[in-house]
């Protein structure tokens, strides 16, 4: 973790550069291994396209920039709670480091990843001094790990990397490595179920929270290709969905743009939360891959 000092910029490496993007500041990556976007509101990556690949992150065209609001899409970066918080009444659903805008930190280019890191300090509303940092290493792969350290106080801590995976049609995936897995559903008030020993397929509004931290593979049957989650350091998988029915209360989300995405979101959450002491953290991080 690199200390947050009196804004001395950092150097961008070739292949980054700082931008307007949806009139908000980005930093706009582009090498020979990837495109990719990454807002500092959030250190939120909207975009990743490795080379010769389609887009993989799914982005709302509808989607709100700047002023706290959270983007639609990409990866919005969740903590230091997940949802409305354990206590179900926390006033801001899914926390509040993705509606600030994050400090970078770090910048390197090693001819074939881009290497950023930023950092969120001084935004903790609570007054406890939370800090958040996040690392993202982009190249043919991308990797994204988030940390949470507590400040004075002790805290509980949820956290989550809410990805949006474009997809050809949601309608028409099937997702490995859920097979057997105890689950609760959010659509039914977080009953307990179980997956059933074949890949999920989704055929309605979906929101679950899987107890699995191991590999997921998302097989885009219409679009001919399969991205692969692998997280690190987490518990959960979340599958989020809202299908027709819950998109239409969307207002930034076009009523038919459910059909291109689908959340799986390695996670620590619920019964899984942790108890961070005073200079404790919890460090969640997953690795893409695309295959085809
Ligand atoms: C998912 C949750 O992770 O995120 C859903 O499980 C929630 O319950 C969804 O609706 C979207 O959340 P938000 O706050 O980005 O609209």
């Amino acid at each position: 973790m690199s200390p947050v000092t009196e804004r001395t910029p950092v150097h961008l490496p070739s292949g980054v550069s700082l931008e307007q993007v949806n009139g908000t500041e980005a930093l706009v990556i582009d090498t020979p291994a990837a495109r990719a976007v990454l807002h500092l509101d959030g250190a939120h990556l909207t975009s990743w396209t490795p080379a010769g690949e389609q887009e993989v992150l799914w982005l709302s065209e509808l989607s709100e920039y700047g002023d706290g609001a959270a983007i639609r899409g990409g990866i919005p970066l969740v903590g230091p709670w997940f949802g409305p918080g354990r206590s179900g009444d926390k006033p801001v659903k899914h926390g509040w480091i993705r509606n600030h805008p994050w400090e970078l930190t770090e910048a390197s280019f090693d001819g074939k990843d881009v290497v950023l890191e930023l950092a969120l300090v001084d935004a903790d509303p609570s007054g406890g001094g939370l800090r958040a940092d996040a690392r993202f290493r982009i190249g043919a792969e991308l990797s994204v790990d988030l940390t949470l350290t507590a400040g004075a106080q002790e805290v509980e801590v949820e956290a989550a990397l809410h990805t949006y995976l474009a997809v050809a049609d949601v309608r028409e995936l099937r997702i490995h490595g859920l097979q057997g897995a105890d689950y609760l559903d959010n659509t039914q008030g977080l009953a307990e179920d179980r997956q059933e020993d074949t890949a999920l397929e989704l055929t309605g509004p979906t929101d679950r929270i899987y107890s699995v931290n191991s590999e997921v593979r998302i097989e885009d049957v219409a679009g001919g290709r399969s991205i692969v989650s692998c997280p690190r350091g987490t518990a959960k998988t979340v599958v989020w969905n809202p299908w027709p029915e819950l998109a239409a209360g969307m207002a930034d989300m076009p009523d038919d743009a459910w059909t291109s995405f689908v959340c799986v979101e390695p996670a620590v959450a619920k019964e899984s939360a942790q108890v961070l002491r005073s200079g404790g953290a919890l460090t969640i991080g997953v690795t893409y891959r695309v295959e085809r």
